[in-house]
């Protein structure tokens, strides 16, 4: 397989150029949370409702134009059952694109993602490299409706605060799989031009620290929780914690998915804990 490797040098004929590029791509996430009907929708513009477990890996190929190139692709599509762990871990390396899904009725499989993320870097040992490797997250069954547990704010900080890209698709409809799979192999595409992972197609309106405050208001149980202080303390303590996270996290400054909600449960908290401070 050809590698993708960094932009040739000035003195470059442009016809060698345009020679196709062969990519690997693999797809990770929990078992059913509908991995291989997302790369049948894309391949074979069709969704089959029943549900038949990837035994191991499934392997396809397929080819598209980016611009001005051809893009050949190998798309590895694993399993997501434990027990073919044996199976996948050999599948990890040369790959230039990952797609992690997971199902947006299923809390499990997005708490699941960061250990696929674990596996495959302990997979590519200590001098493997995953920036050069271009991640899409993919929340799907967008369709499910009233099942859906995991909401578009929650996934796409999970996200984009890794620098991955994020869609909300769904294989039955087929909403966003196009869409997804254009930027996916654009990206990779910039990305073997230019020998590292593109930062400017997701850029960062956002600190860690305002991403990791979001993620603890949205686990919080009560209003001490959200403001971080342990229940007892006094008003000018409230009022100096909420003044502080009041300015971390305003909808004018911080432009983190879910800020505006983690903002309201701050002033909640606040208000509700004055109440009852005397
Ligand atoms: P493993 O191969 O076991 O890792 O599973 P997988 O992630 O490949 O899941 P698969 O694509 O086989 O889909 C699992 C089940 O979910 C099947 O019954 C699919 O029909 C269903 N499914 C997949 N995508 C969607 C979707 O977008 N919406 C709905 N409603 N069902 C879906
Ligand atoms: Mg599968």
């Amino acid at each position: 397989m050809e590698r993708c490797g960094p932009a040739p040098g000035p003195g470059h004929k442009r016809s060698e150029n345009k020679k196709p590029l062969r990519v690997k791509v693999i797809s990770l996430g929990s078992a059913e949370v509908g991995k291989s009907c997302i790369i049948k929708r894309y391949c074979e513009k069709r969704f089959v409702p029943k549900y038949l477990a990837t035994i191991g890996i499934d392997y396809g190929v397929t080819k598209l134009q980016v611009r001005d190139r051809e893009i050949r692709v190998n798309i590895f599509d694993m399993a997501g059952q434990p027990f073919f762990y044996e199976v996948r871990n050999e599948f990890y390396k040369d790959t230039q694109g990952v797609i992690l899904a997971y199902d947006v009725g299923q809390k499990d499989s997005f708490d699941a993602l960061e250990s696929w993320l674990d596996e495959m870097k302990q997979e590519l040992g200590p001098h493997g490299n995953m920036e050069n490797i271009v991640f899409v997250v993919c929340a799907n069954k967008i369709d499910c409706g009233k099942r859906r547990v995991v909401d578009e704010s929650e996934g796409r900080l999970w996200a984009e605060s890794r620098g991955f890209h994020y869609f909300e698709t769904s294989a039955q409809s087929g909403e966003g799989i196009n869409e997804m799979f254009q930027l996916f192999f654009s990206s990779i595409l910039d990305m073997c031009e230019n020998g590292k992972r593109p930062q400017s197609s997701v850029s960062l309106g956002f600190t860690k620290e305002q991403a990791d405050t979001i993620r603890r208001i949205r686990n919080s149980k009560d209003s001490w929780e959200i403001l971080g202080m342990k229940p007892g303390a006094s008003r000018d303590e409230v009022n100096k914690a909420y003044r502080k996270m009041a300015m971390l996290l305003h909808p004018d400054k911080c432009l983190a998915p879910g800020s505006e909600d983690a903002f309201k449960a701050v002033v909640n908290a606040r208000t509700v804990l004055l109440k009852n401070i005397k």
